[in-house]
């Protein structure tokens, strides 16, 4: 950019910024954006020598374990209060606008709980395998990891992100509306070893994963997934598991619906048929409009979000702007990302940018220029099978509006002129 350009740049920003300012002192109220840009100091701009150049700072082990600077305290996962009854059975959402690339920091990975956190001591930890297998077996965390282990970036998503959107556009931010996912590295012993150990029944053909957590949850998963790219996972991006992710130990199902990575894995039952649990009859089934079920819908479709702008992140400047946002598939990798600021009429390839792997989120951008006219942002990922995914309406005409869970439409975002970004929806 040229500096005449730049100039000018800063003077239709400083006009702007009244309004956006605005924006952000409504939603910054509710604390659910960055602060409206503190005034500088201008002690500490140059030239002069900023405050913090002129004395020591702290030494090491001042933090000994390491936590973000001070001014990224509205960085957090959050819940929505009326959602649910109580925090014991609950979700919060990872803030997806403040992040970029494709990991999750550990402490920002939303929560998903249906009995509390459970808070497991590794010693008295012990995963058990029955059933149908020659050898029923007790492991210790010190047996798991003495088997060999693998390193794997998978995207978790909940069945229920986007829930709430099934019948119209409800929750303003893309914190709510798609933070029910989180990608990390995991390490881990393929399940596989696991049952390989204990020794498969000629008649299994299905697991059963129990959670140690008061709410025991359990999951039926045929046995061809098991055996195929599952992990008993003992860390996260390189530390142990936190324990609301399932420390020590939780099964990882790459691909398929958050529910059945069953956390603080307890047990795991070989059998020659599905269990039929709660989980996968009264949940995690899909009511269609007429009026039938669907059931054991395990993978999670193409889906793309997009992150900046939105709601809890307006576009603050005319000109140059980056527009950023997230792509995944449960099926394989992202081939394809096209975003649209017209509502649909022209569409463009947006760069996906950082390592593609498989059954991970990919980060997306594309960079435009902003005049402040009124914006409708979608972004629409394909996916290494060719599939392509739909808009809100297509899939409300499969799939009625009685679901809770698969909501992968496309999600429209309003930008207002004063650079304010609303949940909105066009058909
Ligand atoms: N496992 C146990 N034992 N208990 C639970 O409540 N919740 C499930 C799954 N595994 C759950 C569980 C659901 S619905 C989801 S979406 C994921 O864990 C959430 O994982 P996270 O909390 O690490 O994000
Ligand atoms: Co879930």
């Amino acid at each position: 950019m040229s500096e005449s350009g730049k100039a000018k740049g800063r003077t239709t920003r400083r006009g702007f910024l009244s309004g956006a300012a605005a924006v952000g002192g409504t939603l910054a109220t509710a604390g659910l954006v960055r602060p409206a840009a503190a005034e500088s100091d201008p002690e500490n701009l140059p030239p002069n020598v900023a405050d913090w150049s002129r004395y020591l700072g702290e030494g090491v082990d001042a933090r000994p374990y390491g936590m973000p600077s001070e001014f990224e305290e509205h960085v957090v996962r959050r819940n929505v209060a009326w959602l649910t009854a109580s925090t014991e059975s609950s979700v919060n959402f990872t803030p997806l606008h403040e992040l970029d690339g494709i990991i999750t920091p550990n402490g920002l990975c939303f929560e998903r709980h249906h009995g509390g956190i459970a808070e497991v001591d590794p010693s008295d930890f012990r995963l058990m395998i029955n059933g149908l297998v020659d050898k029923p077996l007790i492991f210790t965390m010190d047996d798991i990891k003495r088997f060999p282990r693998t390193n794997k970036l998978y995207f978790l998503e909940c069945a229920a992100n986007s829930g709430m959107e099934w019948r119209g556009a409800q929750l303003n931010g893309c914190q709510f509306t798609h933070g029910m996912i989180h990608c990390v590295m995991y390490t881990g012993v393929p399940l596989k070893f696991i049952l390989e150990e204990a020794g498969l029944k000629t008649n299994a053909k299905w697991i059963m994963p129990e959670g140690g957590d008061a709410s025991a949850m359990n999951r039926s998963i045929p046995l061809e997934k098991a055996l195929d790219d599952c992990l008993v996972a003992f860390k996260m991006n390189g530390e142990a598991l936190r324990p609301e992710q399932g420390y020590p130990l939780r099964l990882v199902v790459p691909g398929w619906e958050g529910n059945m990575w069953v956390k603080w894995l307890r047990r795991i039952e070989v059998g020659d048929q599905p269990w039929h649990a709660r989980e996968e009859t009264s949940k995690y089934t899909d009511l269609l409009e007429n009026g039938q079920s669907r059931r054991f819908t395990w993978a999670m479709d193409c889906k793309s979000i997009v992150t900046n702008p939105s709601p809890q992140a307006p576009l603050l400047h005319k000109g140059h702007n980056i527009l950023s946002g997230l792509a995944w598939s449960g099926r394989g990798t992202v081939d394809r990302v096209d975003v649209t600021l017209d509502g649909g009429k022209n569409w463009r390839n947006a760069r996906i940018d950082g390592p593609s792997f498989d059954k991970a989120v990919h980060r997306f951008y594309y960079e435009f220029d902003w005049n402040g006219e009124p914006l409708l942002v979608q972004s629409r990922a394909i996916d290494s099978t060719g599939y392509v995914q739909p808009t809100k309406d297509e899939l409300r005409a499969v799939r009625g509006t009685n679901s809770i869970y698969h909501n992968n439409g496309i999600q429209t975002w309003h930008i207002r002129e004063n650079g304010e970004v609303e949940n909105v929806e066009i058909s």
